[in-house]
């Protein structure tokens, strides 16, 4: 395997602290010793960090605090000193106004937590939406031996007879209710029948999304995308990581070393195949973008369009997570599109790609069908461009109507959330289903933070007619749960002055799936004139201190994954100034 530079040093990165024998090294031993640490701990046996986002308000992560423990078991057992320490946890469900305002808050702690502390390697504990990509963007900038250990789904919901998904079953129950078709009663007595274990979605929402893509990229053990939450397989598993990341550190295998450009490539392919989430373009340019990896928007659309559909999983199909790890989990996915990935990636078991899906089968072809009997032909993420989107926006074709991927449409716009929410359901909204719903203010700036509400529901006149999909634009973001004919990301976003801005009620939008445009059917003139006005009348950003200022002044655009401008990039793992 390739090694990265600077190639090993010596002596290991712990015993920069830990191997002194002054006053330096007095204070950093005697303090660990505090806690029941003997002398030889400190002997220069690989420190590993458990980076981990446990946190009860994280229910999905709240199984990680028991998952280290057999971290620490495969740690110990290979020589190596374990020491877990906690992060920002990020709830998807919880925080406001959206847990993607703090991923670069996380990702930032991840990275100082990791370059500040004595360790030589890290083992990345996450589950829910933002922390494993926090997470990884924090430890590329570092690039120490890394390994992520995820959560795992729950187990499929199950509610009077039939299997309900996370998010997915969500927004469908919720517009049953809202067009009459389910009662307030049955619709609250689902809420324990859809989560009823720990873990993550059970369907293959943006978590298991992201901890597909992480194993593909080969920075987990294999399986680590599909074992259930509460399969003592996972145990066996992280136990397994807790070893590897020893040997990891001994070879001085680092992150950077795993995921490459091919890496990358291989994680949109599978992105496609999977039916993952909108949401890994963000977060797959992001990291990108800390690894210094030239990778563009443009590249989910190249690198996907030859990858149909395999997996048959909600909400682009009809399976949940546990079907799929009992049908094969990734390793049988990836050996079925074997053809299409760079099979001499590296990963973290010493093996290359190739080599580690090798043993996989499949054993249930409808939850993971074959190339030539996909879920939908066409798959992935479709990048538009177009005087709407001149950086771009995307589109998630396998979760949309295939009659609305060429839609020619009258605007119905709303300013903002509230707008939205205040008016959609007004009976004499001017809007037909042949309208294109469109959203502004929700950007990364705008919002602030990029929320999931791109896939805004339905007014209700037209869903108690029987609508069930139309077309929807937004400079938002949608739950990898969700479904729908939604057009997101559009770029630059209406807060940074972008021509969604200036969508007016009435304008006419042309969207061409095919051709990847999207186009407001207004003169250049017209548009520039509508541009100046709306600068000219620019209100003053309401966020003025804290995290809130910083993240809205330097936030990117969704085509560069909304990181922090200044966390572009990484500042290594040498620190050379001691603390006393
Ligand atoms: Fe945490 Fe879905 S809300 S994984």
């Amino acid at each position: 395997m390739k090694k990265s530079d600077p190639p090993k040093k010596t002596p290991r990165r712990s015993q920069l602290s830990y191997g002194k024998q002054d006053k330096d090294g007095f204070i950093h031993r005697s303090w660990m010793k505090a806690q029941g640490y003997p002398d030889h701990c400190f002997d220069g046996r690989p420190i590993i960090g458990l980076c981990n986002t446990w946190s009860e308000i994280t229910p999905c992560n709240s199984g990680l605090r028991e998952l280290a423990e057999y971290v620490k078991r495969g740690i110990w057992e290979a020589g190596g000193v374990p020491l877990e320490f906690p992060v920002t946890s990020l709830g998807e469900t919880q925080m406001r106004p959206t847990a993607m305002l703090f991923r670069n808050l996380l990702a930032m702690d991840v990275e100082e937590s990791i370059r500040g502390n004595p360790i030589d390697g890290v083992v990345l504990l996450g589950g829910c939406d933002k922390t494993t990509p926090g997470q990884l963007m924090g430890a590329a900038s570092v690039n120490l031996p890394t390994i992520v250990v995820s959560s795992g789904a729950m187990l499929n919901g199950k509610f009077r007879g039939r299997d309900i998904g996370s998010g997915t079953d969500v927004w469908k129950f919720s517009e049953a209710v809202r067009a009459g078709e389910m009662s307030q009663e049955d619709f609250i007595a689902a809420e324990g029948a859809m989560s009823r274990s720990r873990g993550v979605c059970m369907t293959m929402g943006t978590a298991s999304t992201v901890s597909n893509l992480t194993e593909a990229m080969g920075l987990c053990l294999p399986y680590n995308g599909s074992i259930p939450a509460v399969d003592a397989r996972r145990q066996v598993m992280a136990h397994m990581s807790g070893r590897e990341i020893v040997r990891l550190v001994e070879e001085d295998i680092r992150l950077k070393d795993i995921v490459t450009k091919a890496s990358l490539i291989n994680a949109i392919k599978v992105n496609a195949a999977v039916g993952g989430s909108t949401n890994s373009v963000m977060h797959l340019l992001a990291l990108a973008g800390r690894l210094e990896i030239d990778l563009q928007l443009e590249d989910f659309d190249r690198y996907s369009r030859d990858l149909p559909l395999i997996a048959n999983l909600m909400p682009s199909g009809r399976f949940l997570m546990e079907d799929y790890h009992y049908a094969g989990g990734l390793p049988a996915v990836m050996k079925k599109i074997a053809s299409h990935l760079d099979l001499n990636a590296a990963t973290v078991s010493g093996k290359t790609l190739g080599e580690q899906i090798e043993p996989a089968e499949c054993y249930n072809d409808e939850v993971i069908r074959d190339l030539d009997n996909p879920v939908r032909e066409s798959s992935g993420i479709w990048v538009l461009r177009g005087n709407l989107c001149p950086q771009g926006a995307i589109i998630k074709p396998n979760a949309a109507t295939p009659e609305l991927l060429k839609h020619t449409g009258r605007a119905v716009v709303f300013e903002s959330i509230e707008d939205y929410h205040a008016r959609k359901d007004a009976p004499d909204l001017d809007i037909d289903e042949n309208c294109i719903m469109v959203l502004k203010g929700c950007g990364p700036k705008g919002y602030p933070g990029m929320p999931e509400v791109g896939n805004m529901a339905l007014p209700k006149k037209l869903l108690e007619k029987g609508v069930k999909d139309m077309l929807r634009i937004s400079d938002a973001r949608m739950s990898g749960t969700a479904f729908g004919s939604v057009i997101l990301h559009v770029a630059p976003e209406a807060q940074a002055g972008g021509p969604l801005a200036v969508v007016r009620s009435g304008d006419l939008i042309e969207f061409d799936g095919e051709a990847r445009s999207l186009n407001l059917k207004i003169s250049h003139q017209e548009l520039q004139s509508r541009l100046q006005e709306w600068q000219a009348d620019r209100p003053e950003s309401p966020y003025q201190r804290g995290y809130a200022k910083l993240y809205v002044d330097t936030v990117l655009q969704a085509d560069r994954g909304a990181d922090l401008d200044f966390l572009v990039g990484g500042s290594g793992d040498e620190v050379s100034r001691e603390s006393h």
